[in-house]
């Protein structure tokens, strides 16, 4: 029985991360996607982003802090290098360089695409206009937030504190206006 439950989670946190797999498309970066989502007509989703915690993310691995986390719990490299800290706090690391646009930066951490899907194939204007063709081409919209969330909010991260989903998305939310 606990080998199923166990098998069970597994099965579960495989298709959360599944959500952020990305059909062969690659990641276009943070600037490219606020080419067109930067105004206050927009929504602001830049400035909103850039003043979250999200973009700070990467950052955070290379403090005093996080390395003495990652080596508390055994691993004995820096937590920027340790891919079991990096899985929740940056996008683009363990993927084929080919697959990386010029103007991507794992630097931003949490950024537009981890949360949205690699972008390459649905960033042109014509098919952004057109949301379900955009989803075809690997939009990744969120229907339930709080799923989604603890997908990295969980008791998986080392400093968890348990979250409010409702709260925190006032924290981060980026509507079209
Ligand atoms: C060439 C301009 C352009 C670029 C570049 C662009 N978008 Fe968009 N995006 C749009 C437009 C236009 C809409 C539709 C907005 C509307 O309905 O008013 C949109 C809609 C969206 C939506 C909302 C879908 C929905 O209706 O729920 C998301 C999410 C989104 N874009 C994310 C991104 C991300 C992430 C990137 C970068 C990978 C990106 N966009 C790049 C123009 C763009
Ligand atoms: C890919 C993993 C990931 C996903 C998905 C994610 N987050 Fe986060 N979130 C993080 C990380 C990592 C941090 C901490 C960043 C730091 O402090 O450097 C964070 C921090 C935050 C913070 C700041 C917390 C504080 O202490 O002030 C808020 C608010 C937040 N996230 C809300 C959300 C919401 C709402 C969602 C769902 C819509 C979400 N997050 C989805 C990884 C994620
Ligand atoms: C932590 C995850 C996360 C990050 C990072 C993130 N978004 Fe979103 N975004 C969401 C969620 C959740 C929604 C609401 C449900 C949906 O449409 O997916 C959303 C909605 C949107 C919408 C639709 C707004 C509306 O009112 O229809 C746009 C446009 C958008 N995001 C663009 C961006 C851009 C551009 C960036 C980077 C600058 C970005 N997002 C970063 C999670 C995120
Ligand atoms: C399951 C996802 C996940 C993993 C794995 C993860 N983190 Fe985090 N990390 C988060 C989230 C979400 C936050 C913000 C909220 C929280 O602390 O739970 C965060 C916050 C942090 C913070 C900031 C805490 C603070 O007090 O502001 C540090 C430092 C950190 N993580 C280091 C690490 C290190 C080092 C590793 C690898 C050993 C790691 N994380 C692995 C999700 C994760």
């Amino acid at each position: 029985m606990k080998l199923f439950s166990c098998s069970l989670v597994v099965i579960m946190l495989i298709t959360v991360f599944d959500a952020f797999s990305q059909n062969g498309n690659s990641y276009v970066g943070v600037e490219t996607c606020a080419m067109c989502h930067k105004t206050e007509k927009q929504g602001s989703q830049l400035s909103i982003w850039q003043n979250s915690k999200h973009a700070k993310a990467y950052e955070t691995l290379k403090t005093e802090q996080a390395n003495q986390i990652a080596k508390d719990k055994g691993f004995t490299t820096l937590a920027v290098e340790t891919p079991e800290c990096l899985k929740c706090h940056a996008t683009g690391y363990n993927v084929d360089q080919s697959l990386l646009g010029k103007k991507f930066k794992v630097e931003d951490g949490v950024q537009c695409e981890t949360c949205h899907g690699a972008g390459s194939a649905y960033k042109d204007m014509k098919i952004m206009k057109d949301k379900e063709l955009a989803i075809k081409n690997g939009l990744v919209v969120h229907e339930k937030l709080e799923n989604f969330c603890i997908s990295c909010h969980n008791v998986e991260s080392p400093t968890y504190v348990d979250m409010n989903i409702e709260e925190a998305w006032e924290k981060i939310k980026h509507p079209k206006p």
